[in-house]
């Protein structure tokens, strides 16, 4: 597969096939993505994976919690600036309505909408899980070389017929998901990513969010 294709045909999926993952081929991902780059080879990635049974371990747990707590656990960080400007928050927001068209569910509807949200917390049905921490000690440079990490993953998912869905979501989720995995207190979960083959005939996963273009993000001089 060409690095272009992958690019240009990654999305993040939203509905996945009850079809395991072989243990060998999440373990090959996750160590090839670690020829990531990152600043003074510092590799400050930390990634857990869950499938089989300790990830219906994992989701029973969750299923308990959300009952008692539905609106999750205060996070550890902001997942977006209180104040997003534009035109960042303009993306947002047609992002969002783009994605519950798909599954024809109206700005009206809350309950579906929160329905849709707490699919997060089941991976989207994915067969695996995987949670990506870093040290509270690092800084924005090496926040930086961890999404490098998780972009190399969701590429080399690709080359497997895998899709992907990173998730901040589980920011809400900090607490329960440190308890299982037992993270040391001394790494901050960043967030989650759902692993696995995707249901092509989900509406869901029809949706191709939009980019900007050139003239919002690039500067090119001097050919
Ligand atoms: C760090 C990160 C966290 C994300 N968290 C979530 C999430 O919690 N739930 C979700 O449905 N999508 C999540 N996304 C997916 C984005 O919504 C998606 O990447 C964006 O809309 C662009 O769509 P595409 O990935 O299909 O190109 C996340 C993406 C990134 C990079």
């Amino acid at each position: 597969m060409k690095v272009s294709d992958a690019l240009n045909s990654r999305t993040s999926v939203r509905a996945f096939l009850d079809f395991p993952v072989p243990m060998e081929t999440v373990q090959e991902i996750l160590l090839t993505a670690s020829r990531s780059p990152s600043g003074g080879n510092l590799q400050p990635w930390h990634v857990w994976a869950l499938g089989g049974q300790e990830l219906a371990r994992f989701k029973a747990l969750m299923a308990e919690r959300i009952k008692i707590n539905p609106m999750g656990e205060q996070p550890e960080y902001k997942i977006y600036p209180p104040e997003l400007k534009e035109p960042y928050r303009t993306r947002r927001f047609k992002t969002g309505e783009d994605l519950y068209r798909t599954i024809g569910v109206p700005r009206e509807d809350k309950p579906a909408r929160l329905n849709q949200l707490a699919k997060n917390f089941t991976f989207f049905g994915a067969p695996v899980g995987l949670f990506f921490a870093i040290d509270r000690q690092m800084e924005p440079g090496q926040w930086a070389d961890l999404g490098m990490y998780m972009q190399s993953i969701m590429l080399l998912a690709l080359e497997k017929g895998l899709s992907t869905c990173p998730q901040e979501a589980w920011a809400l989720w900090h607490k329960t998901v440190a308890e299982f995995i037992g993270l040391p207190s001394h790494l901050m979960l960043f967030c989650g990513m759902a692993l696995g083959y995707m249901d092509p005939e989900h509406p869901i996963n029809r949706l191709r969010a939009d980019r900007a273009g050139p003239s919002e993000f690039m500067t090119i001089r001097g050919f």
